[in-house]
C-alpha cells in the first residue's frame, strides 16, 4: 500500500515540537497528527476507570473492552474513547504523571501505532511523537528531531502553567524497551532553545526543499 507524505517530528517533552508540527502542517495545508494525544487519551481512560497505569494486565483488559476511534477534526487528528472526547483532560496533572507508564506497555504501543499508520493511508501529514521517525514510519525521508535545553523546556512548561515532571517522563520515555525516544540516524536535529516557532518551521521547510519536496511559497501561490 502506497503511503501519503509523512513528515516525522520527534523530540522530548516541551521541546516545542507540538507547536512546530501544528504550524508546519498549517503552512503546508496538510493534516497534523499528535500521537502524544493518543497515549494521553488512553491514559485518561485508564485513570478514570480506576485502574493503575502500572498494572499492564488490567490496562490491556480494559483496552480490549474499549472502542477507540481516531478521526480528523479541523485539520488535526482527533480521538474518541467509547464515544467520549478526552481532550479537556489530556494535559491534566494525573495524565502527565501516568502517561509514560502507559506508553511503556508494548501492546498499547502496537495498537496505537496501527491507528497512527492508518492516517498516512489517506492523508499527507505532519506526525509528531517520540518514535515516528524511528519506528512508526522509518521509511520516510523527512525526519526531524526537535530538542531544547532542559532549562528552556522546564520554563516552557511553567509558562503554560502545567505541572509536569518532564525530566522523569523523559527518563522513562528514553529508557523503555519498546520504541524508546531516540534520534533516528537520518533525522535532522534542531535545537529550538533560542528559536521561535516560525524559526524552526523555516528551518524545516528549507530542509524539505533541499530534499526535493515541492513547496509553494505563499507569495508564489498568490502570484500563480
Ligand atoms: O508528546 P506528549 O508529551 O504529549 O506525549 C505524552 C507521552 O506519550 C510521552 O511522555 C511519551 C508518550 N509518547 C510515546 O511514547 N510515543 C509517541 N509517539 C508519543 C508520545
Amino acid at each position: 500500500m502506497e503511503n501519503h507524505l509523512v513528515i516525522a517530528i520527534d523530540g522530548p517533552a516541551a521541546s516545542g515540537k507540538s507547536s512546530v508540527a501544528r504550524a508546519l502542517a498549517r503552512r503546508l495545508e496538510i493534516l497534523y497528527v499528535n500521537t502524544g494525544a493518543m497515549y494521553r487519551a488512553v491514559t485518561w481512560h485508564v485513570v478514570a476507570s480506576g485502574i493503575s497505569s502500572k498494572d499492564s494486565e488490567a490496562v490491556l483488559k480494559l483496552l480490549g473492552e474499549t472502542r477507540i476511534v481516531c478521526g480528523v477534526y479541523e485539520g488535526q487528528s482527533n480521538i474518541l474513547i467509547n464515544g467520549a472526547d478526552p481532550n479537556p483532560y489530556l494535559l491534566s496533572e494525573e495524565v502527565n504523571a501516568n502517561v509514560s507508564n502507559i506508553a511503556t506497555i508494548p501492546e498499547v504501543r502496537r495498537q496505537l501505532v496501527d491507528l497512527q499508520r492508518v492516517y498516512a493511508v489517506d492523508f499527507d501529514n505532519v506526525m509528531e511523537g517520540r518514535d515516528i521517525g524511528s519506528a512508526v514510519f522509518p521509511e520516510t525521508p523527512y525526519k526531524f528531531y526537535i530538542d531544547a535545553s532542559p532549562e528552556v523546556r522546564l520554563m516552557r512548561r511553567q509558562r503554560q502553567g502545567l505541572q509536569d515532571s518532564i525530566s522523569a517522563r523523559d527518563r522513562q520515555d528514553s529508557s523503555r524497551r519498546t520504541s524508546p525516544l531516540i534520534i533516528a540516524e537520518d533525522a535532522h536535529v534542531i535545537d529550538s532553545s533560542h528559536l521561535t516557532i516560525d524559526g524552526v518551521v523555516g528551518e524545516i521547510i528549507g530542509r524539505l526543499k533541499l530534499k526535493g519536496l515541492k513547496i509553494l511559497d505563499c507569495t508564489s501561490r498568490i502570484a500563480a
